[in-house]
């Protein structure tokens, strides 16, 4: 395999450190962004390049690709991963906190497409693999804004693969389900706080239930990191990764048999749990 240069936003846990590793132990040249830098310390000692990274930030963006460029030239590789989870009912959510889970899921990525495109353009390749979630075609109570910056995203993605196949550029998304990592304390944290009005306790406390199951069962990183290997050096690489077996179920079983069942069939499952 012949050494990439890679660029990797959202490498400080979960995921992306994972992923972080296997592209340093294949001995590719990989600089790695997120807010944390002393999350990133053992990559650097691997030998990446680690960067303290805001994706909201547009000006910190630019400045880790331009920076990325003057020092090895061109980029390869772009994995968008950067991402979080805010949880709970719509009614209660601030449309303030709305934008905070687009800032980040949908126009970080976008800020880096951008910032990446021109590089990638001049030389005529390049690949952006950006992390959306199973989330993006399914959506499941209490997760509404997570869903719709994730169908954000995918939707925004599907387009872009049209936009740039003639400059010889490839995207794709990756879809995990349920995979153990940091971002599960997060959202299911953010449900329970978001949620003061009784009427939605009953709701909230099962699928709260429900979410903290299913990341219990949730996969290692394992499987969802090699879908993104896929995505980079695969020959012909595939539009999208359902990258765990919930995903892939739930791929499935929502086009066989419909968004409404679906939904119908996930509230049934959800309201089997404890109130
Ligand atoms: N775990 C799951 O079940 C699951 C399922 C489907 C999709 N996903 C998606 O997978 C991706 C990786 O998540 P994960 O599961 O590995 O969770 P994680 O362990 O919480 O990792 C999230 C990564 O995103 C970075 N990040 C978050 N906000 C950022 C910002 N504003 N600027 C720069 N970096 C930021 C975090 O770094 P800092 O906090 O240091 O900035 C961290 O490196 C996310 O896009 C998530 O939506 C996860």
């Amino acid at each position: 395999m012949s050494q990439k240069n890679i660029l990797l936003i959202g490498a400080s846990s979960g995921i992306g450190h994972d992923l972080a590793i296997k592209l340093l132990d294949q001995n590719h040249t990989v600089f790695c962004a997120s807010r944390r830098l002393e999350k990133m310390r053992n990559l650097e000692v691997l030998g990446a390049k680690i960067f303290s990274v805001d994706v909201t930030d547009e000006e910190q963006v630019n400045r880790l690709v331009e920076n990325m460029i003057e020092q090895v030239g061109h980029i390869d590789i772009v994995y968008a991963n950067a991402g979080f989870a805010i949880a709970g009912p719509v009614e209660e959510t601030s449309i303030e906190k709305v934008h905070s889970q687009f800032d980040t899921n949908v126009y970080g990525a976008a800020r880096i497409a951008r910032a990446v495109l021109p590089y990638m353009r001049e030389k005529e390749q390049g690949r952006i693999i950006f992390t959306t979630s199973i989330a993006g075609r399914v959506s499941t109570s209490m997760n509404a804004w997570y869903s719709a910056s994730k169908h954000a995203l995918n939707g925004m993605v599907k387009a872009l693969a049209q936009e740039v196949q003639g400059f010889g550029i490839h995207v794709s998304t990756i879809e995990p389900g349920c995979v153990q990592t940091e971002f599960d304390s997060i959202q299911l944290a953010d449900m329970k706080t978001t949620t003061e009005l009784e009427a939605y306790d009953s709701i909230v406390k099962k699928s709260h239930h429900f979410l903290q199951n299913a990341y219990n069962s949730g996969s290692t990183p394992e499987s969802t990191v090699n879908n993104m290997l896929k995505a980079g050096f695969d020959n012909k690489p595939k539009l999208s990764y359902q990258t765990t077996l919930d995903s892939k179920l739930m791929f499935w079983v929502q086009k066989l048999i419909g968004e409404q069942t679906f939904g119908r069939l996930i509230l049934k499952i959800i309201q089997r749990n404890p109130a």
